[in-house]
Formats: C-alpha cells, structure tokens, sequence
C-alpha cells in the first residue's frame, strides 16, 4: 500500500491528522489506528459496511462494476479456462502454476483425499436426518484431534500441511455426509480421476453397479467450485479470520467458518432459494409472490448483496451451467429454471429492485443446477463449504503470514445502565 495526502479530523477541541493509505485497487482507506489512543473515541460500524478489515492481495471486488479478480484474474476467464484445483493453487501461492508446480501440487492434494478409519465413526454419532451441515461443522472441527503434527500455525510447513489436507478432505467428508444421510455406505476417494470426479463418484458411485461420471456434470461441478472458491471479507471469512486472529488451529477455525456460513442470509440462501423457487411454483405465480417482497412479508432469496451493486458476475456463469447441466441430465425445460428466469425478468424491471440495486446473487441459480446433479436441497451449502475451503485457508495463511497481525478484538458503544450498588432480593420492588 501507499500513503497518499492525510485526511484532519477535528473531534471537539482536537484535530488529528489520520493518514490515508492507497491500494493497487478499490477504495482508499484512512488508518484510524491511532484514533482512540488520540481522541478517546471509536469509530462505529455496526456490519461492518465502510470499514477495511486487513490488507489483503487475494481477491478483489468491484461491487458497482459487478467485477470479481483472484489475484487479479477475472472470475469469468478462471471459469472457462481454468480449473478448481488450478485455483486453490492460485489463491495459495498468488501465481498460475508452471505444469510441474500443477501436477506436484495435483498429486499432494490426491494423496491427502483419506480419512482416518477412525474418523468414519465420527458420523454414526449423528442421527440420520442431522443436517448435513451440522456434520460438517463438528467433522471438520474434529480434524484437529487426528493430525497433531500440522498444529503449529507459526511453522510454514505445518501450514502448508494443514491447507492441503483440508483442501483434499473436505470432499471426502462432505461426501460421507450425503451418503451417511441416505443411508447408503460411504465410497472411497479413488485416485486415478480428478479432484472434482472423485468427488462425484464419492457422492453417487454404490457398490452395486460401476459409476461412470458425467464429464459435463463433472465440468459443471468443477466450475461452481470455481464460483465459490473465495470472495474476500464476507463473513465466513471474516470468522475464520478472527478465529485465527487467536492462534486456533486451522481446522478449528475452518469449522467456525462452516457455522458461519450456514446461515440463511449467507451461504445458506443457496438452500433457501430453491425453496422459495419451489414455494412459488409456476411462472404464473411470480407477480404474486414480487408483490410479497415489496410488501416485506419475506426476502427474495439469491437476491442481493452487501457489496455487489450491480449484477454478480458468478450468477452469470452459474446461469449458464444451468442450461448446460439441465440440458445434459436434466429438464432442460425444468419448472423451477422457468419460474427463476421469469422471477429474475419480474424484479429487475421493478423499481423496489432497482432502487435498491438488487440482483441475482451467486445463490440464485446455484440450486437449479445441483439440484439437477441430483444433491438434495441440504447439500447446497455443504457443496459453499467445499469449494469456499481454499478461500478461508489462503486469508487465514495470510493474515498469520501478516508481520502487523495481531488478535483481533473491536470495541463497542456502551449504552447499558452505569454503575449501580447491587440490591438484596428481600429489597427489591
Ligand atoms: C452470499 O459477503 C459475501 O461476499 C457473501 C457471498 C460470498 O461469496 O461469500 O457473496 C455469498 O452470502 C451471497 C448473499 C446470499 N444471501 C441472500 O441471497 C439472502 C437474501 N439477500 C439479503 O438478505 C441481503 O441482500 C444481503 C444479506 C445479502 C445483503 O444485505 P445488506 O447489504 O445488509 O442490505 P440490507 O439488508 O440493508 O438491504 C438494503 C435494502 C433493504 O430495504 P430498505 O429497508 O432499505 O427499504 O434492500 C432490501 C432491504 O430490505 N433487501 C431486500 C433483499 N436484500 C436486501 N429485499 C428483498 N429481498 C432481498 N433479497
């Protein structure tokens, strides 16, 4: 970063002067680290809408322009010509690799996709119908009771270590937790397919029958992955980053990145977004249910964002994988992408929207698609977690690789009652 003119802030009899840092992209910011030690006073930002969280090279976003850059490359070129493991090693080590730096980095991950035997027992604690969210979260916080040698967060190695187990286990035990909710057995990663294939094959392969992945659901599946990879300060991230902030160990703070997500005006709108498409029902119904929206009765789920103010460009690819998913092993007439389309067509020429700038998110048409693949509504955002497990790992490795981090721990404006002498039962009232 550089610094660029200071900005003078005049609080009662004081004025201070705060420097203002510029970076290779997006807003400026103006360091008010000095603020309270200066003025007595906080900022306040509740949410968080105007306030820079750390200094970060990983992604970008230009929410006005509707742009999204991994180290500084477009999310639409990453979707088309890249691949998802390509992308976990970009978002770790800042660089496309050289071919002999992909298939080292390849052949790491695909010996790392096992779990302990003793893991497997971990899921027979959960009933059948636990979402599978919740067995994502306890799972993968269990991670750190069986790797002991890869805990040490100061160690370069053992970080390394860390993100390359998580990266490759997380299907794996994502898997697990759609089978262990079916009720069929769990299927073993096997090495010689693609990251994105095994996984597949893990999820659908039963020992019945040969499983054959579908390599147009596999480029599908491979390219949401992509869409999901990372996204800068959102708030799983943001968790995982304060969670580290402590010195926990990785996996523990991936699992708090995994709760986090869950929630329904985060990852979990990719779930609930498919439920409301299914609520709506009919394109016919859609001008009822706008009206809804406009009355507040309810939110228009995959719609929206805190940063984007304009249209998110991973909706568009994920649009486009849609038709290609629904065409290849769907109804590529299929209600629900009907009722969707006409919905998107409904809100963006209707002023509430547009006043408020609100379009398809990520989650909008996420659902269409993995539903097609045949995941049931409840691995959505299992599937968020999956793929957003590079993202948190590489800001987790940065903050932790950042000479000027330390725990993070903000303030408040108190507005509670002030002193007061403690008054016995037998007094009061
Ligand atoms: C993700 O941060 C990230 O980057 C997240 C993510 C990532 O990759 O990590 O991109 C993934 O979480 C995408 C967002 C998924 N969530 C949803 O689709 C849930 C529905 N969307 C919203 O609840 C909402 O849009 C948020 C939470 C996403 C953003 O909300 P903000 O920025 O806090 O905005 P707001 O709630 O203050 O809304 C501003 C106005 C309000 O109207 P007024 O009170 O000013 O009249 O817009 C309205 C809101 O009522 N509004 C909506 C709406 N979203 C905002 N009205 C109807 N439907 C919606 N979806």
């Amino acid at each position: 970063m550089t610094q660029t003119s200071p900005a003078q802030l005049t609080l009662g009899d004081k004025t201070i002067t705060l420097p203002v840092s510029k970076g290779t992209l997006g807003p400026d910011v103006l360091d008010i680290r000095k603020l309270y030690a200066e003025t007595d006073a906080f900022t306040y930002d509740p949410g968080f809408t105007s306030t820079a969280s750390c200094e970060s090279k990983i992604t970008f976003i230009d929410g006005d322009a509707g742009v999204l850059l991994h180290r500084g490359y477009p999310i639409g070129q990453l979707a088309e010509k890249s691949s998802f493991l390509e992308v976990c090693y970009l978002l770790l080590h800042g660089e496309l690799p050289q071919a002999a730096e992909y298939e080292q980095f390849e052949t790491t991950i695909t010996r790392h996709t096992m779990l302990h035997e003793q893991f497997d027992r971990f899921f027979s604690g959960f009933r059948r119908d636990a979402h599978p969210m919740a067995v994502m979260t306890g799972a993968v916080g269990a991670l750190s009771a069986f790797y002991h040698d890869s805990l040490d967060i100061h160690d370069l190695r053992q970080r390394e270590i860390s993100a390359h187990r998580l990266i490759a286990k997380m299907p794996t035990i994502a898997a697990r937790a759609f089978k262990y909710s079916v009720g069929q057995p769990f299927v073993h990663p096997l090495n010689k397919l693609s990251y994105t294939e095994n996984f597949l094959r893990m999820c659908f392969a039963v020992p019945a029958e040969e499983y054959v992945v579908n390599p147009v659901v596999a480029k599908a599946m491979d390219r949401i992955f992509i869409l999901h990879a990372d996204h800068e300060q959102n708030a799983s991230t943001s968790t995982v980053r304060l969670a580290g902030s402590s010195g926990a160990n990785p996996f523990a703070c991936i699992a708090a990145g995994i709760a986090c997500l869950w929630g329904p005006s985060h990852g979990g709108a990719n779930e609930e977004a498919l439920n409301m498409l299914k609520e709506i029902g009919t394109p016919e119904r859609v001008k009822e249910f706008v009206a809804g929206v406009k009355d507040r009765k309810y939110r228009l789920m995959g719609f929206g964002h805190r940063v984007y103010k304009n249209y998110d460009p991973r909706a568009t690819v994920m649009k486009q994988s849609a038709d290609e998913v629904l065409a290849a092993v769907g109804d590529p007439n299929d209600p629900l992408f009907q009722v969707a389309k006409e919905l998107e067509q409904v809100a963006l020429s209707d002023d509430f929207f547009i006043s408020r700038k609100l379009y398809p998110n990520v989650d909008f048409y996420s659902g269409i698609t993995l539903s097609a693949m045949g995941f049931p509504t409840t691995m959505f955002t299992v599937l968020f977690a999956l793929a957003r497990t590079v993202g948190w790992i590489a800001q987790w490795k940065e903050m932790i690789e950042d000479p000027s981090q330390k725990i993070g721990r903000p303030r408040q404006l108190y507005t509670g009652a002030t002193q007061r002498d403690y008054v016995p039962i037998s007094s009061r009232g």
